[in-house]
């Protein structure tokens, strides 16, 4: 199997994780996970951001559609939700949040299918910088999503004052912030944006890449 080939069919089976997953609802948003997953990617794109930002954001949820049922997922009462943003869930007693640690499943799984340790790495770091922007920006709490300060509960809350100082020394840390802003706009119902075939030989070109098969 030639090069090319191979990265189409890792590309191929990515594409397809995101489809499966976003058929489960993305309960607490408007929108589907396929979609959210879209905008995060067509912000970085706008932004000109290069290519291993923009398929870390298109792939920053990855993890939450590589879980086998029996994952720990983060459940909560969904009146509780509801009282966060009304309207969020119809019905459901109880609702999942998300998966916990999806963020390292997730990076674990690209760099297996043979991501750059860049895009590994930004999409395990969207969950700690939410930790970080609440403990940094008390208003960053009120801006979240019913669901999203839900799920902070379970991801061990707002960073402590020496956490937020040691993050802010990581090279990466403004891009790791940028994605999390990105993830965070990326929920507006009925958003054009580029489908994911757009991104298609982004994610070839950068596979190709970290075999070393071409140069850049
Ligand atoms: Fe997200």
């Amino acid at each position: 199997m030639s090069a090319d080939d191979a990265c189409n069919q890792i590309v191929d089976t990515i594409f397809k994780v995101l489809i499966d997953g976003s058929k489960r609802d993305y309960i607490g948003e408007r929108i589907s996970q396929l979609e959210h997953c879209l905008q995060a990617a067509a912000q970085a794109l706008d932004s000109g951001a290069d290519e291993e930002t923009i398929l870390a954001a298109l792939l920053h949820d990855i993890g939450q559609f590589t879980t086998s049922p029996d994952q720990k997922q983060m459940i909560c009462d969904a009146s509780a939700l509801n009282d966060l943003d009304p309207g969020a869930v119809d019905g459901a007693k109880q609702i999942s949040v998300g998966v916990t640690g999806h963020e390292r499943i997730g990076a674990v799984y690209l760099r297996q299918l043979g991501f750059s340790e860049k895009v590994a790495a930004l999409v395990e770091s969207h969950v700690p910088v939410k930790r970080y922007l609440t403990a940094k920006y008390p208003d960053y709490y009120d801006g979240l999503s019913g669901a999203s300060k839900l799920s902070l509960k379970y991801q061990g809350g707002p960073y402590t004052q020496e956490q937020v100082e040691l993050f802010e020394k990581d090279p990466l840390y403004a891009i790791k912030v940028q994605i999390r802003q990105w993830d965070d706009a990326a929920k507006v119902v009925d958003l054009k944006v580029p489908d994911l075939e757009y991104y298609r030989p982004i994610a070839i070109r950068h596979l190709l890449e970290q075999k070393g098969r071409v140069t850049v």
